[in-house]
């Protein structure tokens, strides 16, 4: 359970949120929705670890995360949560293999490799693992930045606008790797404008103007 008491988030005088308390289940597909400029992002930074500049506490599966120093916080973070973004963020100019490795220390590590491999597999994108990104398409991209999120085996997904970029078929094959993780015990958060995210979400919530959550499914 990742768990928000009381928090307060502003940008100098614009309030995003005032006391909010917010729970995310675990092992659920929450979709969070709202029109642009509600606070969806600002939202999932705060529950991706991204943003600590807020008040009140964030409860991340039992421990209070807004006590931890800086270096605990970053490697909870790079342990335990995965991040997909509207763009993919991978660099063109090198292979996908060199960018999935590109933030390793140890670059043969067997059993990374072996999660590479296995990862590309399961989203179908095997034979892309020594091709430089900008040969491939958008939705292959995308697949590519899931292993990223998933390579060190997160608990906590988080994607913001995952489909943003996307047509309607890629947007659902991504739709679909992201339920399937629920089936392996891991928490899915999608934001989103997207409709088509409808029908994957467990719980659904709509963000409304002045900060206040509502849960719809
Ligand atoms: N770093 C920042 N500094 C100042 N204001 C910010 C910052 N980030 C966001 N805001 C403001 O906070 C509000 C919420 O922004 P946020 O990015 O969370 O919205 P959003 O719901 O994700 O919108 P969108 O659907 O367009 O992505 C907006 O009014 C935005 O202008
Ligand atoms: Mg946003």
């Amino acid at each position: 359970m990742y768990e928000l008491i009381n928090v307060s988030k502003s940008y100098g005088k614009n309030q995003i949120f005032t006391n909010l308390n917010f729970t995310i289940e675990s092992k659920k597909f929450t979709g969070i929705f709202g029109e642009s400029g509600s606070g969806k992002t600002t939202l999932v930074s705060i529950l991706g670890m991204l943003d600590q500049k807020y008040t009140g506490n964030y409860i991340f599966n039992g421990i209070n995360i807004t006590q931890l120093g800086d270096r605990e916080l970053s490697t909870l973070r790079k342990e335990k949560i995965g991040f997909l973004f509207q763009e993919s963020y991978l660099i063109n100019e090198i292979t996908v293999f060199d960018n999935l490795l590109l933030n390793v220390l140890d670059k043969e590590n067997k059993q990374l490799i072996k999660r590479i491999r296995e990862l590309m597999d399961k989203f179908a994108i095997s034979d892309f693992l020594y091709r430089r990104v900008s040969t491939l398409s958008g939705g292959e991209k995308q697949r590519v930045a899931l292993v990223r999120a998933l390579l060190m085996n997160p608990e906590l997904i988080i994607a913001d606008e995952p489909t943003g970029n996307l047509d309607k078929t890629n947007s659902e094959i991504i739709l679909s790797y992201l339920k399937s993780l629920c089936l392996e015990n891991k928490t899915v958060i999608v934001v989103s404008h997207d409709e088509k995210v409808l029908k994957y979400c467990d719980i659904q919530y709509n963000l409304i103007k002045n900060g206040k959550l509502e849960r719809c499914l």
